[in-house]
């Protein structure tokens, strides 16, 4: 499948079915979140994969998004690392989404539906994965099989078009 269609058939999945996501998938998830470019290549980007079924209970009392997700990554940057530009500030965050992107998208190259999960109650999660001070955690990647219910919510349908995001030349002027 080529990437726009990769990216026209992706829709948050919220209804997974539990079933288990195979090491070597996970592996190649990994990767592909390891060959992300970043911000003077300073590769902040650090990932907790939270797969045993008791952590996986209590990452429930964490978010309420994980829908019965068998894979979660807790997609974090090193504050340490990332790159800090003089007036934009530091771009942790940018690296850090960058490489959750590249993984979700892996992860759909494989079949498994994804969700971006950034609603979570921080400190429970930083007790939970026993995140030290300088590690801030950006996003939870639910990954796993879609169950027979999968289907996209509402919102997914809703995208503006490219004439009210994109300008041509000067900011307004139309594509
Ligand atoms: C940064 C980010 C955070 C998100 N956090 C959540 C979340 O906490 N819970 C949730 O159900 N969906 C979350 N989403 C999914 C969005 O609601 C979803 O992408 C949007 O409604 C468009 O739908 P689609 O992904 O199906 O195309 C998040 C998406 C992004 C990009």
């Amino acid at each position: 499948m080529d990437f726009l269609e990769l990216a026209k058939n992706r829709y948050s999945e919220r209804r997974f079915s539990g079933e288990r996501v195979n090491l070597q998938d996970v592996n190649r998830i990994l990767e592909a979140g390891r060959q992300a470019p970043s911000c003077v290549n300073k590769q902040c980007t650090r990932v907790v994969v939270i797969d045993d079924d008791d952590e996986l209970e209590r990452l429930d009392s964490c978010t309420r998004f994980r829908f019965g997700a068998a894979l979660s990554l807790c997609v974090c940057y090193d504050t340490h690392s990332e790159w800090e530009q003089r007036t934009l500030g530091g771009y942790g965050k940018v690296d850090t989404s960058i490489a959750m992107t590249q993984m979700m998208y892996e992860a759909e190259s494989l079949g498994y539906g994804t969700l971006i999960v950034a609603g979570f109650d921080e400190e429970r999660l930083r007790e939970l994965l026993k995140l030290p001070d300088d590690i801030l955690p950006v996003m939870l990647l639910m990954v796993g099989c879609r169950s027979e219910q999968s289907t996209p919510a509402r919102l997914h349908f809703e995208r503006m078009p490219l004439s009210e995001t994109v300008s041509h030349g000067v900011y307004g002027n139309p594509w």
